[in-house]
């Protein structure tokens, strides 16, 4: 149980493109090689669902990122490799949080809020015209693929933050009100990943239809490179590489001499149309192989099938006994279920491991933490961080003094928690 979980999904909706490998596959299928993770990746195919009601793109769309994965080396001994809709238990659990969350909660989402505003620009009366219930509730769907495998860190891209942290909300009113059986996640960004950018410059996204399919027969792929914008320097002009999107997408391919050697065509001025040609007949070369690997797994669909069922299998033999403890918690038993004493539930909560105990500590004291950011700003804003901390620590000791009961020990643990945050400045 020393193992970090790392989970992620990818709604199935597209194509795979080149941002989908840089930014969450590649990193994803390398996570798996260190021992001391434990990785979950699946297809989210009822998120697909929320946005996309034409079931032969969901469907493809499926079979295509499924292969994707696989053709892309990833070692399914290695990683739980399943398919959403494969597990019952999570739609069961979506459920169960559901009724731990706030409608409040959803209101605030930012994909639900730009619908809303939408709305609101486009002058219609209703704001909330098109919005399904399955837009609206998304990140409890979200939450329960998350806290389902108990996965401590999430890798995604910075728009979906919001919905990591809102997992964590769900799954501390769940312990809070039941009993402490989900790990609070958290979001793993990685900010070089976020800047792929696609054939306009802007972010490579399927949103702005600016993507490079990543198996695009080699024909497709030519014509797709020779779209990226680029500006009107003329050939033997200095051309500036990091401002380029050809660069760019050469750079996350390449190794370092490789870089370096285009970076130099670049000063040295090459012609766009030379550079595109190299940008093309690299990429084709480094992605012949699991292009070739993707056609035969496309044309075998059984295999891939297979390989989910398998990780289907493994999923679920982490989530029905979760799931299993979920409903016990929360009242859902055989009738003739009787409760364990408290001091069993107490002697259990014992045989935690000291590094299980450190995080859920940790967990508690961010949360804390985050409740009491507005201080953590001032601090960090004050000119003088050092006096700012220790006048806000003294005046909550005060604080804490006139305090009863209650709201004695919320505002005791507040001040501990920062005065550990901020041990450093407290000590100058
Ligand atoms: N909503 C995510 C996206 O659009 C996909 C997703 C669904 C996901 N469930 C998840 C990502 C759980 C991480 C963890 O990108």
């Amino acid at each position: 149980m020393s193992n970090t979980r790392v989970l992620t999904g990818i709604t199935t909706t597209g194509t795979p493109h080149i941002g989908n490998y840089l930014g969450a596959i590649k990193p994803a299928i390398e996570a798996t090689l260190n021992p001391n993770t434990n990785s979950f990746f699946f297809l989210a195919d009822y998120h697909a669902l929320i946005k996309c009601h034409d079931p032969e793109r969901v469907a493809q769309s499926t079979r295509e990122i499924a292969a994707t994965w696989l053709a892309l080396g990833l070692d399914t001994d290695k990683a739980t490799f399943y398919r959403q809709t494969d597990i019952p238990e999570i739609p069961e659990l979506t459920w169960i949080l559901t009724c731990m969350c706030s409608k409040g909660l959803m209101n605030r989402a930012h994909a639900y809020k730009a619908s809303v505003d939408a709305n609101r620009d486009a002058g219609s009366e209703d704001l909330d015209d098109g919005i399904t219930m399955g837009l609206f509730s998304y990140p409890i769907l979200m939450a329960a693929d998350i806290l389902m495998f108990n996965a401590h860190k999430i890798p995604v891209g910075k728009d979906q933050i919001q919905h990591i942290e809102m997992a964590r909300d769900i799954a501390g009113k769940f312990n809070h009100t039941y009993e402490e059986l989900f790990t609070l996640p958290e979001a793993q960004v990685d900010e070089e990943t976020q800047l792929i950018p696609g054939l306009d410059g802007r972010k490579m996204s399927k949103s702005y239809d600016n993507t490079i399919p990543l198996f695009a027969p080699t024909d497709q792929l030519r014509k797709l490179i020779n779209q990226i914008k680029t500006d009107l320097r003329e050939p033997g002009e200095p051309k500036d590489a990091d401002n380029s999107t050809i660069f760019q997408l050469y750079n996350l391919f390449a190794n370092k001499d490789e870089s370096a050697t285009m970076r130099s065509a670049f000063e040295n001025g090459i012609a766009w149309g030379e550079a595109k040609r190299e940008l093309f007949e690299f990429l084709d070369a480094k992605l012949s192989a699991p292009r070739a690997r993707y056609n035969e797994l496309m044309n075998n669909l059984d295999a891939v099938e297979a390989e989910l069922h398998k990780g289907a299998e493994k999923a679920r033999a982490e989530a029905a006994p979760l799931l299993e403890k979920v409903r016990i918690a929360a009242g859902i038993r055989p009738l003739t279920y009787v409760a364990p004493k408290a001091e069993k539930q107490k002697a259990k909560q014992k045989e935690l491991t000291a590094e299980e105990l450190a995080r859920i500590e940790e967990g508690r004291r961010r949360a804390i933490l985050r409740g009491a950011q507005p201080l953590l700003d001032q601090v960090a804003n004050a000119e003088d961080p050092a006096a700012e901390a220790k006048a806000i620590v003294a005046a909550k000791t005060d604080e804490v003094a006139s305090l009863k009961k209650k709201a004695k020990q919320k505002a005791e643990n507040e001040l501990e928690a920062l005065k550990a945050e901020w041990a450093d400045l407290l000590a100058q």
